[in-house]
C-alpha cells in the first residue's frame, strides 16, 4: 500500500512513504551501530525511516547517502538537503527538499483519535482547548490529533535551526476556515523561525493523518 501526500509541491519537495515494514539489511553499518541494541519494533521504525529517506533523496540523485544521527537523535541529512521523517504504527514516511528552496521541513503522522482529554491540559493551550471544545466527539478526535501533530511537525523542523528544546505549550496551534497556523500569541520566538513564513499543510489517509510543516526560503 503506498500513499502521497498530494497537497506537497512536487517541485520543492521529494516524498516517500510505505505501510510495509523494511527490516535493517537496508542500514549502513553506521546505521545499523546506532540501533544494533533496540528492540525490534524500534529497529523496524528506524529502517524503514530510513529506506522512505533515501528512496526520497533519490528522486535528488541522492539515493546512497547515509544518515546518521545528532545528539538528540535527530537525522543528519546529506549536505545540500534538508528532510523529515516520521513513523506511526500504520504509515512511515520521509520528505526531503533542497536548502536551495526550503530552509526546514518537519512531517509527523499520527493515527486519529490517540489524544485522550485527560492529556489536554499537558499538550494544549487555552485557546487550543476552547477550539477543540466546540467540537462533536468525531471532530474533535480528527482535530486534537491534528493540533498535537502539527506541534510535533514544528518540533522537527524548528530544532536542526535552534538546536532547542520546545514545550507543547510554548507553541499554539490556531485553525482558521480550514486553514492551521502557528498562534500569533504563542511563546515560541525565535528570529530563525519567522512564524508568519511558516506553511502547515495536512492530509488524511485511512486512520492516520500526515501534516507538514515547512519554512520557504525567501527569494
Ligand atoms: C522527537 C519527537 C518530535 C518525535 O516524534 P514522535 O511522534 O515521537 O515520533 P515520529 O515517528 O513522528 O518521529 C521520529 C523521527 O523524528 C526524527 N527526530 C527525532 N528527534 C528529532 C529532532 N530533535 N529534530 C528533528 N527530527 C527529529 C527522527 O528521524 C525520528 O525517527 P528515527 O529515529 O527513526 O530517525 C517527539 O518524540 C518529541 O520528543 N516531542 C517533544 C517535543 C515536542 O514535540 N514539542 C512540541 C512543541 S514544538
Amino acid at each position: 500500500m503506498s500513499y502521497t501526500f498530494s497537497n506537497l509541491d512536487p517541485s520543492l519537495f521529494s516524498q516517500f512513504f510505505t505501510a510495509e515494514f523494511i527490516g535493517i539489511e537496508v542500514l549502513t553499518p553506521a546505521e545499523k551501530a546506532l540501533i544494533g541494541k533496540a528492540a525490534l519494533k524500534r529497529q523496524n521504525d528506524f529502517s524503514t525511516g530510513r529506506h522512505c529517506a533515501r528512496k526520497a533523496l533519490g528522486r535528488f540523485g541522492a539515493s546512497d547517502t547515509e544518515i546518521l544521527t545528532g545528539e538528540v537523535k535527530e537525522p543528519l541529512w546529506p549536505a545540500g538537503f534538508v528532510g523529515s521523517i516520521s513513523h506511526s504504527k500504520k504509515l512511515t514516511g520521509a520528505i526531503v527538499a533542497k536548502v536551495e528552496n526550503i530552509a526546514a521541513v518537519g512531517l509527523d503522522v499520527e493515527t486519529i483519535g490517540g489524544i485522550n482529554h485527560d492529556m489536554w491540559d499537558i499538550l494544549f493551550t487555552y485557546n487550543e482547548q476552547v477550539f477543540l471544545s466546540t467540537m462533536g466527539d468525531r471532530e474533535q478526535a480528527l482535530y486534537s490529533t491534528l493540533v498535537f501533530s502539527f506541534k510535533e511537525a514544528f518540533y522537527k523542523l524548528q530544532y536542526p535551526l535552534t538546536k532547542q528544546y520546545v514545550d507543547f505549550k510554548e507553541v499554539g496551534i490556531l485553525c482558521t476556515g480550514g486553514h492551521f497556523g502557528l498562534h500569533a500569541d504563542s511563546e515560541f520566538n525565535h528570529q530563525m523561525i519567522p512564524r508568519e513564513r511558516l506553511i502547515l499543510q495536512w492530509d488524511k489517509f485511512d486512520s492516520q493523518v500526515i501534516c507538514v510543516c515547512y519554512l520557504p526560503v525567501l527569494r
